[in-house]
């Protein structure tokens, strides 16, 4: 069964078995199979952050269950649940149209409800942990579904509990988030988004402008995944120790970091353009023209493995020159 519609890289690879499951009853009935064949499992929420290296011998489950609803939670606040199967910017322009504040700056994310908690999906001054109440799991050994609240999800950059001591253990089937329906607090703080105001000429923002300044930025640096195959950032932006950053500092005056104690963050897109890999393509594969971290199915016939070896190569050049080791941040099945 090929796995192509199904990975926004858009490369080929196939799955010994395919299921597309649309409720709790189907993914257990789903799972007695795996189990009763001891198949791997693949779960396939939007296929936005996975990189397919080789054919899967196993069961490929696409998570399809759907449904938002809302629940009144005080005055000035309104739960919002959505199924995993929920397109992720569809939510948020369900929230907006409605006036519910908190997601508008994660406007335009590629990828589905559903595995929005594992990386803690964040963009221009947001992560969801800062809307976030709980998600509802099926815990795959037990088949009993639990609630895991914002403590036990242990969020981090990019990172939860579930890329970590909880990997392969859950499906996430549901999240809940607490947004607010007046007294919006409008995030602008990230340097593109008030720029982009400026440019459209807005001085007190609505949520929804924060929106369209958003969607206006990753339109114009980020590709089009239905277009140009790519998971969007290949890699995370790495974390190093105060004391490495001050000495390179020293060699390189330009480099950029946003200090957080004892470390700093250094944009991974920087580092990769100052080893000359921006818009720079090997066969079928390219880092984007607009935005190096980010890598892409150039000709659209890339292979997993050619994707692969184009990030080690990335890898090796960045921490040659800079003696930073990047970290992966798609999923490499
Ligand atoms: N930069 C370069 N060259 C590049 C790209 C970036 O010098 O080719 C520099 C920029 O000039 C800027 C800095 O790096 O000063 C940061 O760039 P940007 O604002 O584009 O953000 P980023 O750190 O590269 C992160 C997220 C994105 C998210 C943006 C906006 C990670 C791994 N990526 O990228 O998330 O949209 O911030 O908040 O944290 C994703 O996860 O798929 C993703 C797109």
């Amino acid at each position: 069964f090929s796995l192509k519609p199904y990975n926004t890289f858009g490369v080929e690879a196939n799955a010994k078995y395919f299921i597309e499951v649309h409720s709790i009853e189907e993914l257990k009935d789903a799972l007695k199979f795996s189990n009763a064949q001891s198949l791997p499992l693949l779960f396939l929420g939007g296929g936005s952050n996975i990189l397919l290296t080789k054919d899967f011998d196993g069961l490929a489950i696409k998570l399809n269950l759907k449904g938002i609803t809302e629940n009144q939670s005080g005055e000035n606040t309104i739960l919002v649940t959505a199924q995993s199967g929920e397109n992720w910017h569809e939510l948020v322009m369900y929230t907006l149209e409605k006036n519910y504040g908190g997601l508008e700056n994660l406007s335009l994310i590629p990828g589905n409800v559903g595995t929005s908690p594992m990386q803690n999906i964040g963009a221009y001054g947001t992560e969801i942990k800062d809307v976030f109440v709980n998600c509802k799991v099926l815990n795959l050994e037990t088949l009993e579904v639990e609630v895991f609240d914002i403590e036990k999800c242990r969020f981090g950059y990019r990172d939860s509990i579930f890329k970590q001591e909880g990997k392969g253990k859950y499906v996430i089937l549901e999240v809940t988030f607490k947004l607010t329906k007046e007294n919006h607090i409008i995030k602008t703080e990230y340097g593109a988004i008030k720029s982009e105001l400026e440019k459209l000429g807005i001085e007190n923002p609505t949520i929804q402008d924060v929106s369209k300044a958003v969607i206006n930025i990753r339109q114009s640096k980020l590709p089009d995944p239905k277009v140009t195959g790519n998971a969007g950032s290949f890699f995370k932006n790495p974390t190093i120790p105060l004391a490495q950053f001050e000495e390179l500092k020293d060699k390189f005056e330009n480099i950029q970091g946003y200090p957080n104690g004892e470390f700093v963050k250094v944009p991974a897109g920087w580092l990769i353009e100052q080893c000359s890999w921006k818009g720079k393509q090997i066969e079928n594969v390219a880092s984007h023209p607009l935005q190096s971290l980010v890598i892409i199915n150039a000709t659209g016939n890339a292979t997993g493995k050619e994707i692969f070896d184009f990030s080690t190569k990335i890898i090796h050049s960045v921490n040659e020159k800079f003696g930073i080791e990047l970290e992966r941040e798609v999923n490499i099945i």
